[in-house]
C-alpha cells in the first residue's frame, strides 16, 4: 500500500488503477503553487501548456514556446518532491518531425526536470509518440478536445481570449473511432491518457478498455483520475465552464484584498508602527542632536 510519502512514479500510477484508485492531477506553473500541491499530496503536477492563456496573456496555446515551458517547469521542478513531474510539449516542438519531437521531449527531461512529456493528437502524431517512447522518455497521450491543433477556435490575433470548447464522442460513430484511437496511443506505449472534454459514456468506454489510466478533464466520473487547470479551481479565472469546478473564490478576495491595501496606503492606516523597525529612544534622541548639529553648521 502507497503512503503518501512514497515517490509517484509510471508504476504506482498504474498500480492505482489497478486498484480501482482515482488519480489526482493538477497544473502548476510556478513554484509556490508546487509547494503547496505536493504538500496536499497530489499525484501528477502538469506544467501544461495552459500557462499561456492563464499566466502569460496569451491567447491560445499556439504562443506557448519551448521556452516559455522551461521556465515554468524549471520552478515547478524545485518545489516538487513527492508528485510525479509531467510536462506538455508545446505547439511546433513535436509536431513538424520526429526529430524535432525527440529532442524537444528530451530538452525537458534534461533542462527541465520533467519525469514524462505529454502530447496533443492521435494517429497523425504516433510516429513522434512511439520515437519519444522508444528513446526512453515515458509519453502521455492527449485526446478528445486538443487545443493546439484546434486553431481556428481560437482568438490570437483579437482580444478574445480562449477558446469555445467542443464535447468529442457525442455520436456512436464518434465515440468508437475515439476508442480506437486511444487503443492505438496504448499500443505505441504511452503510460497514461488525458481525455479533454468528451462525454462521459465515450470516455467510460476508453477508461474499460485501456490497461493504462485515463485521466479526464471535462470527461465525466469514470475515468480513472481527474485534472484540472489550478486557476479554475482556484476561483481565480473569470470565466465559468461546465468542464472545471472552483473549490474557492479567489479572484474576488484578491481583488478586495488588492482595493483594501490601496485604501489604506492612501489613508496612512497601513503600515503601522508595528510594521515597521525602531531605533532604541537613545538612539532616536542622539539622531535628533547629530542632524540639529549639522542644520546649526550649516
Ligand atoms: O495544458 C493543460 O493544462 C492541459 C490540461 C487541460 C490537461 O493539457
Amino acid at each position: 500500500m502507497a503512503t503518501t510519502t512514497d515517490k509517484i512514479t509510471v508504476s504506482s500510477l498504474q498500480s492505482k488503477k489497478e486498484r480501482g484508485q482515482k488519480i489526482c492531477m493538477l497544473t502548476a506553473y510556478d513554484y509556490p503553487t508546487a509547494v503547496l500541491q505536493d504538500e496536499a499530496g497530489l499525484d501528477v503536477i502538469l506544467v501544461g501548456d495552459s500557462v499561456g492563456t492563464n499566466v502569460l496573456g496569451y491567447r491560445g496555446p499556439q504562443q506557448v514556446t519551448m521556452d516559455d515551458i522551461l521556465h515554468h517547469l524549471r520552478a515547478v521542478r524545485r518545489a516538487v518532491r513527492r508528485a510525479f513531474l509531467l510536462a506538455d510539449l508545446p505547439f511546433m516542438s513535436f509536431q513538424p518531425s520526429v526529430e524535432t519531437a525527440v529532442k524537444n521531449a528530451g530538452r525537458l527531461v534534461q533542462e527541465g526536470g520533467a519525469e514524462g512529456v505529454k502530447l496533443e493528437g492521435g494517429l497523425p502524431v504516433l510516429p513522434q509518440l512511439k520515437a519519444i517512447v522508444d528513446a526512453g522518455i515515458p509519453v502521455v497521450g492527449h485526446l478528445g478536445f486538443t487545443p493546439q491543433s484546434q486553431a481556428r477556435e481560437f482568438y490570437l490575433f483579437s482580444d478574445r481570449r480562449g477558446t469555445v470548447p467542443k464535447f468529442h464522442g457525442k455520436g456512436p460513430k464518434g465515440a468508437k473511432a475515439l476508442v480506437e484511437q486511444a487503443l492505438r496511443l496504448e499500443d505505441a506505449g504511452v503510460f497514461s491518457l488525458v481525455l479533454e472534454m468528451v462525454t462521459e459514456e465515450a470516455a467510460q468506454a476508453v477508461t474499460e478498455r485501456l490497461k493504462i489510466p485515463v485521466i479526464g478533464i471535462g470527461a465525466g466520473r469514470y475515468c480513472d483520475g481527474q485534472v484540472l487547470i489550478v486557476h479554475d479551481l482556484v476561483g481565480l479565472n473569470e470565466e465559468d465552464l461546465i468542464l472545471t469546478k472552483a473549490y474557492g473564490q479567489t479572484r474576488q478576495a484578491w481583488i478586495e484584498m488588492f482595493k483594501t491595501y490601496c485604501r489604506e496606503v492612501a489613508e496612512g492606516s497601513f503600515p503601522t508602527a508595528e510594521n515597521a523597525a525602531h531605533m532604541a529612544p537613545e538612539k532616536r534622541a542622539q539622531l535628533d542632536q547629530l542632524l540639529n548639529d549639522n542644520g546649526k553648521n550649516r
